[in-house]
């Protein structure tokens, strides 16, 4: 699976039930958006807007005709039970869930496919036996797992079956430096970093006084003695990013992009403007010197 090196993280197109200053227009704005500036890897799940985020881009796709230009990616896990929502990595609930995402995508296949969560009940040897099952049935053309600990990592990947791990990593969350990319590495498996503006932290355009309303409101980066030291050093990218003549977004991605193991990144956003900004980290160099620099910053 050969993609560009900066795809279209989705979870805002549509995606009503993560965050309120969203619409389904410019939702789809954002996706023709990134089709016509040379993206060619989206990034959804049905949790997205509970299916809305993949039917909007189904509907792009279709508009446009050029879905066999596009990779595809997709993920299950979650479903509404009397109107909570409860996980499942069933094989019942996955294979019907590969079908649904189907129809709202309106094709016939899903480049990549990822179980979103792990259920807490199903063994995750027979979830990736399931959407392996998937693959060799045509259905999917990739096999992905994502928010596993690392002893479900190696469950799930018992029989060699994992293509592509998606975990958080970003300049402000490095965990994944310890277990998951060594592991992604020495196993062959792509690693696809979640959040890597750490939900716009790292764009640089909050100070110190930014309050929150939506799910940034719980995470630990925005909260309290943290967030004011994160704003600090975000404060010091940005000052490195204007002797390059950049910004901080651009060097924040550029940084992951740096990473041994990372090929493609998914940055999300919420208009065009946000987009466009986001391409420009492809017009990024990185020496050496300025790779150690930002990680002494973040240190
Ligand atoms: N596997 C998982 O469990 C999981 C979890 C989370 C995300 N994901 C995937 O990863 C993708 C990326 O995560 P994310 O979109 O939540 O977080 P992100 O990429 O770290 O941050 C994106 C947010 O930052 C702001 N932003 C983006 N570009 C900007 C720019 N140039 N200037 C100013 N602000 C900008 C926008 O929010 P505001 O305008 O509201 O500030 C945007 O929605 C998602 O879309 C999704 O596909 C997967």
């Amino acid at each position: 699976m050969q993609v560009t090196k900066l795809g279209y993280g989705a979870n805002s197109v549509g995606g009503h039930n993560l965050f309120s200053n969203v619409n389904d227009d410019t939702g789809k704005e954002v996706v023709k958006a990134a089709l016509d500036n040379g993206i060619d890897f989206l990034d959804t799940a049905f949790i997205y807007g509970l299916g809305r985020s993949e039917e909007l881009i189904g509907e792009v796709l279709k508009e446009r005709g050029n879905r066999d230009k596009i990779v595809l990616a997709s993920k299950a896990a979650h479903k509404l039970v009397n109107g909570e929502v409860v996980k499942d990595n069933s094989r019942e609930f996955l294979r019907d869930s590969v079908e649904k995402s189907l129809k709202r995508l309106q094709t016939d296949f899903i480049d990549l496919f990822y179980v979103h969560y792990p259920d807490g009940k199903t063994p995750l040897a027979e979830v990736a036996g399931t959407l392996k099952e998937l693959k060799d049935e045509g259905k999917i053309g990739a096999v992905g797992a994502s928010n596993l600990s690392e002893n479900q990592l190696q469950q799930f990947n018992q029989d060699g079956y994992l293509d592509v791990y998606q975990g958080e990593y970003s300049l402000l969350k490095r965990e994944a430096e310890h277990f998951y990319l060594p592991y992604t590495v020495e196993h062959n498996i792509s690693f696809v970093p979640y959040f890597p503006l750490a939900s716009g932290l790292l764009t640089g355009k909050f100070t110190k006084e930014a309050t929150f309303t939506d799910i940034r409101k719980k995470d630990p980066l925005f909260q309290g003695e943290a967030f004011l030291r994160n704003i600090e050093k975000v404060n010091q990218l940005k000052a490195l990013a204007e002797e390059k003549d950049a910004e901080a977004t651009h060097l924040a991605l550029a940084w992951l992009l740096a990473q041994p193991g990372v090929d493609v990144i998914i940055p999300g956003a919420k208009s065009v403007g946000q987009l466009k900004n986001n391409l420009q980290t492809l017009d990024i160099q990185l020496t050496i010197d300025e790779v150690e620099k930002i990680n002494h910053i973040f240190s």
